[in-house]
């Protein structure tokens, strides 16, 4: 059966003839061999659809290391646990910067809900680190108990959204229907209680012209339930989330009237997720607000929130540069510095969230610069 058939076939199942957008999404990126993300051809690289930071440079996962390193020196046999891990590469780098620094844990979980993606992470551990592939075990769910760094790096942008659309006082929630053969959109009054309250709260926050002409968003229905699952295994550490978005006063702002939902195709953006299913990535940004609700009520503390720039420079980027060998890699590495903190590429769109139990030591990636 191909995703398309997939699809359509569970559109057909129900009562009125369509899903939730964020049940299309999740079918659409995770469907076992068929999704997005599980299929044999591999979605992040030069050969992808998209890159991320730490595709684009080491010193990326060997500042992270740093942070990682501070924070175990403080929890006697912590772990790392990290959640879609991509190709694998940041734990690599991670692990072999760690074991430069003598700072190595017992354990590198990865929980991965692609197949395909689980299988690049072990060539890759295999081909660069082989000594260290002990300390990688992969994981169906989530320790019952778990003690030290937990990492995410673009792995919320990468969950499931419903759409909303706010007019007036109708609020409404998208949802995809199909008419051979095309996959259509269908607006119906938002019947999900929990979704209804967030409508209402962002549409109080609208001038009432924004409210009139429309407003197109999203809310994620997974963080909430997906931080209450973290808040109960993490017993000591932290967690630490990096991802593209904003707060809530910037993400539901008047202006962002169309919202963040966007599709990746070959190194190409564009914003209609009913085309080219399965082949393209599907994406929106990040709501920190709603992350940092969640973790209060998992009973986490927030313990930092920086732009990815902030965060690199706190932990030394500069310096870790400084170790080239030649002038060419010297080069290379002022062009990944640029793309990881400038404004107009990745610094400031790009956030660090950093939420924790049981932790008095500082962070260090979120200290002042100056
Ligand atoms: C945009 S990719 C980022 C990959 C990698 N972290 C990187 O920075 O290159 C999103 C990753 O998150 C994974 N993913 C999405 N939702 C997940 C979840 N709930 N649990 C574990 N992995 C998840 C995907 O399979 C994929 O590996």
């Amino acid at each position: 059966m191909s995703l398309h058939e997939h699809i359509t076939a569970s559109i057909a199942q129900t009562q009125n003839g369509c899903i939730s957008f964020s049940e299309f999404m999740r079918l659409a990126l995770y469907t076992p061999e068929l999704g997005y993300y599980c299929r044999a051809k591999l979605p992040i690289g030069k050969n992808g659809d998209f890159v991320t930071a730490p595709e684009i440079s080491p010193l990326f996962s060997h500042c992270l290391a740093r942070q990682i390193s501070n924070i175990l020196a403080s929890l006697p046999e912590g772990n790392i646990l990290e959640f879609g891990a991509g190709l694998g590469t940041l734990a690599c780098d991670v692990l072999l910067s760690l074991e430069q620094q003598n700072a190595l844990p017992q354990h590198y979980f990865i929980l991965e809900l692609s197949a395909s993606l689980k299988e690049a992470q072990r060539q890759q551990l295999e081909e660069r680190c082989p000594h260290l592939g002990a300390k990688v075990i992969w994981l169906n769910q989530l320790p019952h108990q778990f003690k030290g760094v937990v990492i995410a790096n673009e792995v919320l942008d990468a969950m499931p959204v419903e759409i909303i659309r706010l007019q007036d006082t109708h609020y409404e929630q998208a949802f995809v229907s199909y008419t051979e053969p095309n996959f259509n959109w269908h607006y119906q009054k938002i019947t999900d209680l929990s979704l209804q309250k967030e409508a209402e709260t962002i549409a109080a926050n609208l001038p009432a012209d924004v409210l009139s002409a429309g407003y197109l968003t999203e809310v994620n229905p997974y963080i909430n339930p997906w931080i209450a699952s973290l808040g109960e295994s993490l017993q000591a550490g932290v967690i630490l989330i990096m991802d593209y978005g904003f707060l809530s006063s910037q993400y539901y702002h008047p202006d962002r009237k169309e919202g963040t939902l966007m599709c990746h195709y070959q190194h190409q953006s564009h914003s209609d997720p009913l085309i080219q299913v399965g082949e393209q990535d599907i994406t929106a940004h990040v709501n920190f607000s709603s992350v940092i609700n969640a973790a209060t009520a998992a009973g986490l503390s927030t313990l930092g929130y920086c732009t990815q720039a902030h965060f690199l420079l706190s932990l030394g980027l500069l310096e870790l540069a400084g170790t080239a060998h030649n002038s060419i890699e010297q080069y290379q590495l002022a062009q990944q510095i640029k793309m990881l903190t400038l404004p107009s590429e990745m610094g400031e769109l790009f956030k660090v969230l950093a939420l924790g139990k049981q932790i008095e030591t500082p962070l260090q990636g979120f200290e002042r610069l100056y």
